[in-house]
């Protein structure tokens, strides 16, 4: 899995406007609203990747703040690096974050918990390094129910999105994409398993026709 994401870095937000037609930028601008961080928090972005959500968050917690992306893949991180020098880059798993207990005010993944091989325990660990009150947010895709967006999805992630992994060469990594997707708990269920970790108020929006679901609870 980390040697995927090293292989894909390069060309990962490329790919990520093609597919999303440049809104995936929007869905992280309403990730970071959903951490409620302000200036002189400190937040973690884990699975940051090549850390457009740390930026997004680092701009809210400015001045006096503090933003952590972490990632298990240098390849990714080294894309991060190059993007901003105000996030804290660091490579970490996700499973064993190797953070003290209560230390930050927010914790945020996007569109990485769907690759934990172990969503709990990811969710869990996310939870532990964040303070009483303080906010974990989930951004994820989610598979529409309801045609005729579920058809359009159905088309484009089985269809399309492997063809453009072909186009880069990386079929495995945009086959395993879809597939990924499918695995993955839909709102409900995902809402289930934050509470499960802990966490209280747990809500969930679901934007872009249903495709994209961002979660967020409080730490208890
Ligand atoms: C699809 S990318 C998402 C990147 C970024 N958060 C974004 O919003 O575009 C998934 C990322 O999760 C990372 N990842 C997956 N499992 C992980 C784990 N257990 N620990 C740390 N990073 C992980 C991968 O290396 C990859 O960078």
């Amino acid at each position: 899995m980390r040697a995927m994401f090293d292989r894909i870095a390069g060309f990962y937000d490329v790919m990520n406007s093609v597919m999303t037609a440049g809104l995936h930028h929007r869905w992280r601008e309403r990730a970071a609203d959903l951490a409620a961080v302000t200036p002189g928090s400190r937040a973690l972005d884990v699975a940051t990747g090549t850390g457009d959500l740390a930026v997004e968050l680092a701009r809210r917690v400015t001045p006096g703040g503090e933003v952590v992306g972490s990632d298990f893949s240098e390849g990714m991180l080294e894309r991060a690096r190059r993007k901003s020098a105000a996030v804290r880059w660091e490579q970490a798993n996700a499973l064993a974050l190797p953070y003290p207990d209560d230390g930050f005010d927010a914790a945020t993944v996007g569109f990485g918990a769907r690759n934990f091989s172990d969503l709990e325990q990811g969710l869990r660990e996310m939870a532990r390094v964040v303070r009483p009150g303080g906010r974990v947010v989930v951004l994820e895709i989610t598979t529409p129910t309801k045609p005729p967006l579920s058809t359009f999805f159905s088309l484009w992630f089985d269809r399309i999105v492997p063809l453009l992994g072909r186009v880069t060469g990386e079929e495995q990594a945009y086959s395993y994409l879809p597939s990924s997707v499918k695995r993955f708990p839909g709102p409900r269920e995902l809402g289930a398993v934050m509470h499960g970790v802990g966490l209280h108020d747990v809500r969930w929006v679901l934007t872009a026709g249903g495709i994209i679901a961002l979660h967020s609870g409080t730490v208890s």
